[in-house]
């Protein structure tokens, strides 16, 4: 008989990814916004409902709503997340719950390691912190893995608006003084399969893919991936403009969240690819049809 992984978080970018790809091996049950609300108590809305394992990509991801939103923020992204946690714990099951790079202040020099401390800088970073603690607190063999910059076929992001501006437009710009790493949601489903059941590490890892970049790096990569495989973009060249610009920007943004994976590639052996392999990857794929 399939082990049995609940999902909450179906229809998102990462969510959506995971459910199609784990339902090969797993009897994959999956939780949307309808069958499982974050807002609501946890625990009537999984009654009766058995799993192995479950998967937390849910959240309130958009962070300037979180900025204006701080409860309804506080709720989804972390009090919701320990209720998972501890219903988990009581039946005995590990709960893998995605966490962000925003729990970092974003000052460092060099690549984020687990053990740095956590020092977020506006709501959604604090909520989503707090939710990594009362997981944690409740059972240290949940696991709390922390991505950033999330891409993917299942839902729009950052490389998707970039190439639609690219083919509509004559210039496209973006931030280039903020640096993170792209986690491309295609691969995230692949390296976490050896986490689940044979692998039941606890705690906190990074998961991205690696090397910095920043938003305008990013976008630029994606643009001459597109033009490589020929598509006519009409802006080629990405124009760097700054944080500080960005006055629809509620929230404080940190400036440096790369994440340093060592303890993924040492746990499992595996190998992560650069993110550039990995955007060339999407945007083939995005023009090719094939996603
Ligand atoms: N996107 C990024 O760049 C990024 C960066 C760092 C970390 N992360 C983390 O990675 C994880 C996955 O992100 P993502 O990009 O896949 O996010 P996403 O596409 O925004 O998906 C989040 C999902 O959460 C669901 N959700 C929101 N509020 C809910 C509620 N009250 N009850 C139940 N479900 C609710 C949404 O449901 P609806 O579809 O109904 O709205 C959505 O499907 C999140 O934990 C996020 O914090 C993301």
């Amino acid at each position: 008989m399939k082990q049995k992984i609940g999902i909450v978080g179906k229809n998102g970018r990462l969510g959506a990814a995971l459910c199609r790809a784990l339902a090969d091996t797993y009897e994959v049950l999956p939780f949307g916004r309808r069958e499982l609300d974050l807002m609501q108590p946890v625990r009537e809305q999984l009654k009766g409902v058995r799993f192995d394992l479950l998967i937390n990509a849910a959240a309130a991801t958009n962070v300037d709503w979180c900025e204006s939103h701080e409860s309804d923020a506080n709720q989804i992204n972390a009090r919701a997340v320990g209720e998972l946690g501890a219903l988990c714990a009581e039946r005995d099951v590990r709960c893998l719950h995605v966490s962000t790079d925003y729990v970092f202040d974003g000052l460092s020099s060099r690549p984020y390691i687990e053990e740095d401390p956590a020092l977020p800088i506006n709501v959604y970073g604090k909520s989503k912190r707090l939710g990594e603690e009362l997981l944690l607190q409740i059972c240290p063999d949940h696991l709390a893995i922390r991505v950033s910059w999330m891409f993917g076929p299942d839902k729009a992001s950052f490389v998707d608006w970039v190439l639609d501006q690219a083919l509509s437009r004559d210039t496209v710009s973006a931030i280039d003084d903020k640096t993170s790493s792209p986690t491309y949601s295609l691969d995230f489903v692949r390296w976490i399969r050896p986490l689940l059941f044979e692998l039941p590490i606890g705690g906190i890892l990074h998961l991205c893919n690696p090397g910095g970049c920043t938003w305008r790096e990013f976008a630029q990569w994606a643009i001459d991936t597109a033009r490589f495989e020929g598509v006519r973009v009409k802006a080629r060249e990405v124009q760097p403009i700054t944080l500080d610009s960005m006055s629809s920007f509620l929230a404080r943004r940190p400036l440096y969240t790369v994440l340093a994976i060592g303890k993924f590639l040492e746990t499992t052996g595996l190998s992560a690819r650069p993110w550039r392999d990995a955007v060339q990857d999407f945007v083939r794929k995005k023009f090719s049809g094939t996603q």
